[in-house]
């Protein structure tokens, strides 16, 4: 039978280049050093077989002399002691190195790039059997990857977005064989994939896992939606076989169990073969997966070899059709506007070492903002994110890395459409990103190398791609001729988009996305363009990425690339894009623009890096959202606020109530029908309490800021509570208990009962070291990210060690 063991626990890990074993050796398994038990871990240092009891007998002399060495291809007894750290997974040892100044890494986060070593012994509490296969699964790893076993060397992994694993079941030690040792060398000198923080190291799950010899084939095996029709849902259903036995089987019956109907199939898997068995069910009533309703279904496969179960495998899979039309995009037959997010895979504090329980959280955060849909950009979603998506009812572009068709990136996307053909939430392949040679010969022909891989392996998803307008109109059309959708990137880059529009003209029966708009700047509680402190204002930035030309006379600069107002009217004015996805959710580590250092993350964000809410997530809200709400802004401190020569500043509320009022200190500055995007007003500045009223057929409801005084204690609050993980949200308090929004004090954090993982506040800025105890206060918060290592609740204690604002 099946079984899965999570290696997490229990890594040692080592940060710069070591003596490390060689790859090649001229005596099997018989590298000494890091891949063997060393002297305080039980086993023997080499393999014990003839050749190998004459090894052990001159060590046991003290003899470990060169000779020997320059045989076994490194040294025999590589130190490990305190010098290596005990870690779990998952990790990334770049998001705790010093932040340093060196223009070439501004982008990728400004952190120095080198080698970290992870080293793990196990052992594997079972016999050597024949029936049994067993694999060593890295679900994620940063950086260039080597990895041996036992002294053995497995390969060299080159992506950072794709998973892989070995067949190790000749060489892992059983039982009473002795302790496994696996090294794994992560290494990001060797150059980067993307243009912004990757992170470095093991940043996913390390599992083994034992699979019977005769098996259903996971990544063979998936269930499509063929059709809805009348009540009804036809399935196809594919099973993979494989025989990895050495033997013909006679008797072998596969049952397939799908909503309590079970097929079943009389089989004669050959050696060492694979085989497919494909049928059709037909579902009434089927429980649809669509964003409001996840539904999802279990499927069960299981293998009988003279009425012996030897397999049982379910596959979670969910009923739904998808349709793109010059209307936009349609899902059981339904429009829906795509209302997306385009995000990169890092968070405040731990970096890349992401876990399900901080990818909830953000998740969550997401759809109370109403989104619908989730860009992996610019790379492969991992399996964590594609169950959540499943799960919570978010439609996913997964998207490959790179137009590229080299034969180890088509094997990769091969094994990344099959292992994930069968989540619902993919309903888009995007192949790409801005390519240079989107819409060249070149692109056509690895264009169409690539889509047919796609189209082979499944019919669930739509393939576009994400390109920017050439500004000279070239297309090339039998490029754009290979997707299902046209994917644009910041169509308002083009005045009004004029461009995107005449392309839809010229080409009426393409169908065309906004793959990628807004980047749109600000600084968590911040109203006044600071660059000194790589600030830019919530109310709209002098930084402008518009190109001159472009702008419009008198306008205060769009802070990005289009306002977000401006990216919602385009929305809403031409359905034929079918919606969009902004750029991005979170604020990520490495490219700051429009700064440079000491600016650390980029501040295109709707939230900052650990999921604060900037002011315009309210916007997006209101606009995508029906339960009523109301957002005031800015705060309500006189410091960091614009004050004009009439001693007015701009209160700006968004709402989805069809009318709002403004109040301060309970006087009230007018009832207004809301604006189409927010509504404003200008008011005196008078130190006390904004507030604003939403009102609509339902109960009021409102929002307030209020004036503080210097922060003097702190608030922590448990803002997310995951089954590993939980979120501390710290907030800084005056002396009568208010909120301090402009704190930027020292805070002293204690931990009980539980691991600090990380801690962040959001400043594009923060270039303090890695520290467990102290965090300053960014805009009066900072979040602190603990791992739960007992029965117990932890506890998070924050002090101020300062008495400054
Ligand atoms: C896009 C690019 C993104 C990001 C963004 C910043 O053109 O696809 O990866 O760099 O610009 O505005």
């Amino acid at each position: 039978m099946r079984v899965k063991r999570l290696l997490n626990q229990e890594w040692r890990f080592k940060l710069g280049k070591l003596d490390e074993p060689n790859k090649l050796v001229k005596k099997a398994a018989s590298i000494g050093g890091l891949t063997a038990p060393l002297v305080d871990e039980a086993g023997d240092i080499v393999a014990v077989g003839a050749g190998g009891e004459h090894f052990l007998k001159l060590i046991a002399q003290g003899n470990r002399n060169k000779g020997l060495e320059m045989l076994a291809g490194t040294q025999l007894n590589a130190e490990l002691t305190s010098k290596w750290d005990t870690i779990n997974l998952p990790h990334d040892w770049k998001s705790r190195q010093p932040f340093i100044n060196d223009p070439s890494l501004l982008m990728s986060g400004s952190k120095q790039n080198g080698q970290g070593y992870y080293r793990k012994t196990f052992e594997v509490d079972r016999s050597a059997d024949d029936d049994t296969q067993v694999f060593l699964h890295f679900m994620g790893v940063m950086g260039e990857a080597s990895i041996w076993l036992n002294g053995i060397f497995l390969g060299n992994h080159y992506s950072g977005y794709s998973d892989f694993s070995f067949d190790i079941t000749e060489i892992v030690k059983y039982h009473e064989e002795g302790i496994n040792v696996v090294l794994v060398k992560t290494d990001t000198t060797v150059g980067s994939e993307g243009w912004w923080y990757e992170g470095a190291g093991i940043y996913k799950d390390v599992y083994l896992e034992f699979l019977p010899r005769i098996r259903i084939d996971a990544p063979e095996t998936f269930v499509e939606t063929d059709s809805i029709e009348n009540g009804q849902a036809r399935l196809k259903i594919v099973v993979g076989i494989m025989n990895q036995s050495g033997n013909d089987r006679k008797k072998t019956r596969l049952l397939c169990t799908i909503n309590n109907h079970t097929e079943c199939f009389d089989l004669r898997p050959q050696k060492s073969s694979s085989t497919k068995i494909t049928y059709t069910q037909v579902i009434d009533d089927p429980d649809l997966w669509s964003i409001n309703t996840p539904n999802l279904y279990q499927a069960r496969f299981q293998l009988l070899l003279e009425d012996k179960v030897i397999d049982d495998f379910q596959q979670t899979f969910g009923v739904r059709l998808i349709s793109y039309s010059s209307n936009g995009f349609y899902m059981n037959k339904k429009r829906v506007e795509l209302r997306g997010v385009c995000e990169h895979q890092d968070f405040g504090g731990v970096g890349i070492a992401v876990n399900k329980d901080i990818l909830r959280y953000k998740l969550l955060k997401m759809k109370k903002m109403g989104v619908n849909a989730y860009r992996s950009s610019h790379h492969f979603a991992s399996l964590d994110l594609l169950d959540l998506c499943d799960e919570l009812g978010i439609i996913v572009m997964n998207e490959n890395r790179i137009l590229e068709s080299s034969e180890w990136r088509v094997a990769e996307l091969e094994q990344m459409v099959k292992q994930t053909r069968n989540h619902p939430s993919i309903c888009f392949w995007s192949l790409c990103n801005e390519e240079l040679i989107g819409n060249t010969v070149l692109g056509e022909r690895i264009a169409r190398k690539l889509t047919s891989v796609i189209r082979r392996y499944t019919t669930q998803s739509l393939i576009v791609s994400a390109e920017l307008l050439s500004p000279k109109g070239i297309v090339n059309e039998a490029y754009m001729n290979h997707f299902d959708v046209n994917g644009v990137n910041y169509p308002e880059a083009e005045v009004n988009g004029n461009g995107l529009v005449m392309l839809k003209k010229k080409y009426p029966n393409l169908f065309f996305l906004s793959t990628e708009n807004a980047s749109y700047f600000s600084t968590r509680g911040i109203y006044r363009d600071n660059a000194e402190k790589c600030q830019t204002s919530n109310f709209g930035s002098s930084f402008s990425r518009v190109l001159p030309g472009k702008r419009k006379k008198g306008d205060p600069g769009v802070g990005g690339t289009a306002h977000p107002e401006t990216v919602m009217h385009f929305i809403k004015n031409n359905s034929f894009m079918g919606g969009v996805f902004l750029w991005t959710f979170m604020d990520y580590f490495g490219e700051p623009s429009p700064f440079a250092w000491p600016g650390i993350s980029s501040q295109f964000g709707i939230v900052d890096t650990v999921g604060f809410e900037k002011d315009y997530y309210y916007y997006y809200q209101s606009q995508w959202t029906s339960k009523p709400m109301v957002h005031v802004m800015p705060h309500w401190n006189r410091e960091g606020l614009s004050i004009d020569k009439d001693g007015l500043t701009e209160v700006r509320v968004f709402t989805n109530c069809p009318e709002v009022e403004l109040f301060i200190n309970d006087q009230s500055f007018g009832r207004k029908l809301s604006g189409e995007d927010y509504t404003s007003w200008y008011v005196p500045y008078i130190t006390g309490q904004l507030k604003a009223v939403g009102y609509s057929s339902n109960k009021p409801v409102e929002d307030l800021r209020t004036t503080s005084g210097k922060a003097k204690s702190t608030r922590v609050r448990l803002c997310y509570d995951g089954i590993s993980t939980a979120l501390y949200e710290v907030d800084a308090i005056d002396a009568t208990g208010h909120i301090v929004p402009t704190a930027n004090n020292n805070v002293r954090i204690k931990i009980m009962d539980g691991i600090f993982l990380g801690s962040a506040n959001g400043n594009p800025m923060d270039i303090s070291k890695f520290n467990p105890e102290e965090k300053r206060f960014f805009s009066g918060k900072l979040m602190v990210i603990v791992e739960k290592n007992c029965q117990k609740q932890p506890k998070v204690v924050a002090k101020i060690t300062e008495d400054v604002q």
